[in-house]
């Protein structure tokens, strides 16, 4: 962490940030540098793997620090409906897609960032794929769709 530090210094970097910290390691790092800020900590987020709710975001929250969400989709599976019989989870984040004119990847990224720490970052090789995930930005859920999508993928 201090070489990262030199980093800024040489002006190489202009930020710090890390990846897969849990809250401990987050300190650790940061107790490590003397002049600089950790401002991002990358790590696995999607409306099927909540865990950092727990204590991870809260931590960031408090410290400034962005949650940057990686796998926001879950591989795909929160995009596309599933070959097999799809789950009443998916049927829940249609409905609240159709209900908001949204597409469902559009859906389980806009839920990611209505936690205020969190940025996400989609994967995808389709342009036409980029522009739908980029209209995951610019609204926002209503606290019911909100509510009705963490019954369907609960904690
Ligand atoms: N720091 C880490 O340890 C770590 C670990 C894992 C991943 N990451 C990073 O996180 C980023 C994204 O994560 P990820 O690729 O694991 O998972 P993801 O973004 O949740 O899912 C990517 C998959 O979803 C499909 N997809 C994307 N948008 C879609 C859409 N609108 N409709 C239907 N399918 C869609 C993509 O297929 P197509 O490409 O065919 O569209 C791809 O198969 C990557 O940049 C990756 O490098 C970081």
């Amino acid at each position: 962490m201090r070489a990262m530090e030199e980093l800024v210094d040489r002006g190489m970097v202009r930020y710090i940030g890390v990846s897969n910290f849990s809250v401990g390691q987050l300190q650790d790092a940061q107790t490590a540098m003397s002049k600089y800020p950790i401002v991002c900590n990358q790590v696995l987020y999607n409306l099927k793997r909540r865990g950092i709710e727990r204590d991870l975001i809260p931590y960031c929250e408090e410290q400034g620090i962005t949650v940057m969400a990686y796998t926001p989709l879950a591989d795909g599976s929160l995009a596309v409906r599933p070959r097999a019989r799809a789950g009443r989870n998916w049927e829940a984040l249609q409905d609240v897609a159709r209900e908001a004119g949204k597409t469902p990847a559009q859906v389980a990224l806009n839920w990611c960032l209505s936690r205020s720490p969190v940025v996400v970052i989609p994967k995808t090789n389709s342009v036409a794929r980029t522009e739908e995930n980029c209209g995951a930005s610019g609204w926002r859920l209503t606290p019911s769709q909100v509510q009705r999508l963490e019954a369907a993928f609960p904690l």
